[in-house]
């Protein structure tokens, strides 16, 4: 069975080593503070002193630190670069494409392999069948070792050769979240603001949510094949949606309500609008998120 070294015992790194042990892997484990490596030998891992030293006992390296800026920082240690050439390099920490990318050359020009991954889930998910991790870089290192990955996460796969490409996605789903985690903050605000019981809210909101799941399909599919324009399929106009926007505005601005967010979105909708695309599809603002 392939033997783990791993760096990294914070939140997310303590989950990954755990679920690795649960399926019986050898797994040797540093963390900068050594109390939380060593409280990993209750699920069987072995914690080591030294970064090195958990890499040179390893078939697979794998990574979980808070950022990139700490991750390289660790693999170019010369003792911590020396122990690595020759092995696989698994990066879960999270960061931008770019910063995958300059990582992923410069494994490449010491004669590391290399796989950037992006965690799609909290440390709850990580061992479930459904979690989703995605990997990029080396292909077939992900398929010699696709085994360790589906410990991980049932739903792992790898996203193409681009070292970028896992965490391009995870951008792309992590935008994904937060426009959904603020327009929940934004919509208990003005249910609170407006006297409405937030179980009042909840209730209506799963009633609704067929309504909101239905609008994205519907706009990911028409960005997908550019059908910006209005027509018979679409659902409400620019100018629809606008008018019922402005109500929203209303009750910010009535119940002095931070405005950050709903002048962001109203900054879209005026310049559509000013721009003669009043009748055309929701669809149209993508353009818009590119530039004004
Ligand atoms: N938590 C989540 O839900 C989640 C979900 C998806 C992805 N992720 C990603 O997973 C990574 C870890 O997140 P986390 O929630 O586990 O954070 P965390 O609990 O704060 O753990 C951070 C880890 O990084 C280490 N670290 C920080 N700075 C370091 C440095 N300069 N040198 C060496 N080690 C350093 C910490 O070591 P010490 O123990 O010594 O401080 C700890 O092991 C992040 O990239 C995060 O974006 C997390």
């Amino acid at each position: 069975m392939t033997t783990i070294g791993f760096l990294g015992a914070g939140r997310m790194g303590t989950a990954l080593v755990a679920a690795l042990c649960r399926t019986g892997r050898t797994v040797h484990v540093w963390n900068r503070t050594a109390e939380k490596a060593q409280a990993l030998a209750a699920f069987g891992a072995r914690p080591e002193r030294t970064p090195e030293a958990a890499v040179a006992a390893a078939d697979i390296v794998m990574v979980n630190l808070l950022d990139y800026v700490a991750s390289d920082a660790l693999f170019q240690r010369p003792e911590v670069t020396e122990a690595l050439k020759g092995r696989l390099l698994v990066q879960l920490t999270s960061g931008s494409p770019k910063t995958a990318r300059d990582t992923g050359a410069w494994a490449t020009v010491k004669g590391i392999d290399y796989l950037d991954g992006a965690i799609m889930a909290t440390p709850d998910f990580i061992g479930g069948v459904e979690t989703q991790i995605l990997y990029s870089g080396a292909r077939d290192r992900y398929e010699k070792y696709e085994a360790v990955f589906a410990a991980l996460g049932g739903k792992s796969a790898f996203v193409g050769e681009d070292f970028g490409v896992a965490s391009a996605l995870d951008g792309a789903l992590l935008a994904q979240l937060w426009g959904t985690l603020f327009g929940t903050l934004q919509a208990t605000t003005i249910a609170r603001a407006e006297g409405i019981a937030l179980d009042d809210y909840a209730a209506s909101l799963k009633l609704f949510r067929p309504v909101i799941d239905g609008a994205e399909v519907d706009l990911l599919s028409r960005v997908r094949d550019g059908r910006d324009r209005g027509d018979e399929a679409t659902l409400a106009t620019i100018a629809a949606h606008n008018t019922a926007f402005q109500h929203l505005r209303h009750i910010v601005a009535e119940r002095g309500l931070n405005p950050a967010i709903t002048d962001a979105f109203d900054s879209y909708f005026a310049a559509a609008i000013a721009n003669g695309h009043g009748n055309d599809d929701f669809a149209m603002l993508a353009s818009y998120m590119v530039s004004q």
